[in-house]
């Protein structure tokens, strides 16, 4: 059993939950966050008395510097050996109709959020690691932080960024012990999926008379991949047990893939020439 605390962001549902109860089971101590009182609540009837809810919404610099003050008083100077930054969301439809204000929340969440928390929380981060092993950083980007679809490039280009900014952080506090991993998931069968597929029929609906028919066209077939992935995507269990080997390894690598459709997809990536990987990709929507 470790003593050890833990700090996992978007624990009320989907992989972030499981997260929180997959560490929790180990031993852990989590602090998990989640944005409503009644999230807070389902979580503490199910976790160990270990575990807490801690109210954090990543676009409220309020949230993110409370929890930071109760992360030095909960930790003290054993700091926190991990944080785990899930926190996500979505954006689908065209991006010659997506509103700036609608990519600047994405990015205000998946990005600059994480980017947030993670710069507040290093301090207690780096005391962790002082004391023995190394403290670990895990990202939860997505296999769409490799290969971008249509449809999806606002998501997908915030987590391109989740991507590049892991590695390089990586480099910058890996002197100081702090390793930090990406951890790159195909389709999981959270509420995401499902919030996707609605997003995906309220921007077709919202299609002006005048929009490119391809467009309505790719859009369903994403709508079917969607579908897909609700039927044979991964749990959140797994996910959430892979990143528990991830941070408890101090994360060995700055990526990891989880998922077969990820491995694939990775696969694809490496070994077709671009020419014909963009080709096939582009078929794939047609
Ligand atoms: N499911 C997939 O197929 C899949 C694949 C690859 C990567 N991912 C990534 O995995 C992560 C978790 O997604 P999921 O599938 O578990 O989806 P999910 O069930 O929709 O969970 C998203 C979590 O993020 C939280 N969140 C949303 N806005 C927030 C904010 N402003 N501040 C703090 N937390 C906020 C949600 O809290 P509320 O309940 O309060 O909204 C929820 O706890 C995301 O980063 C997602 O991009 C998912």
């Amino acid at each position: 059993m470790t003593r050890e605390h833990v700090l996992v962001t978007g624990a009320s549902t989907g992989i972030g939950r499981a997260i929180a109860l997959e560490f929790d089971a180990a031993g852990w101590h989590v602090l998990a966050g989640v944005r409503r009182e009644a999230d807070a609540q389902a979580l503490r009837a199910v976790g160990s008395p270990r575990l807490r809810p801690i109210i954090l919404d990543l676009t409220r610099d309020e949230d993110i510097d409370a929890a930071a003050v109760l992360v030095r008083e909960t930790t003290g100077p054993a700091g926190l050996a991990a944080l785990v930054n899930n926190a996500g969301s979505n954006l689908s439809g065209a991006f010659e109709y997506t509103r700036p204000e609608q990519a600047r929340a994405l990015m205000d969440l998946n990005l600059f959020g994480l980017a947030r928390v993670t710069q507040v929380l290093l301090p207690h981060l780096r005391a962790a690691a002082r004391r023995g092993r190394p403290a670990t950083v895990v990202n939860v980007g997505s296999i769409g932080s490799v290969i971008s679809v249509p449809w999806e490039v606002w998501y997908h280009a915030s987590k391109w960024a989740v991507l590049g900014l892991t590695l390089g952080l990586r480099h910058e506090l890996w002197a100081e012990g702090v390793r930090v991993t990406a951890v790159l998931p195909g389709g999981v069968r959270t509420p995401f999926l499902a919030k996707s597929g609605s997003q995906m029929d309220e921007a077709v609906r919202a299609l002006p008379p005048d929009a490119p028919a391809s467009y309505a066209r790719g859009m369903s077939v994403l709508r079917s991949r969607v579908a897909v992935a609700e039927r044979f995507g991964s749990t959140p269990e797994r996910v959430a047990a892979h990143v528990r080997r991830v941070v408890e390894r101090s994360g060995r690598s700055g990526r990891s893939y989880v998922g077969l459709d990820a491995h694939v997809l990775r696969l694809v990536v490496r070994v077709l020439p671009p020419r014909l990987r963009d080709w096939v990709l582009r078929q794939s929507f047609a």
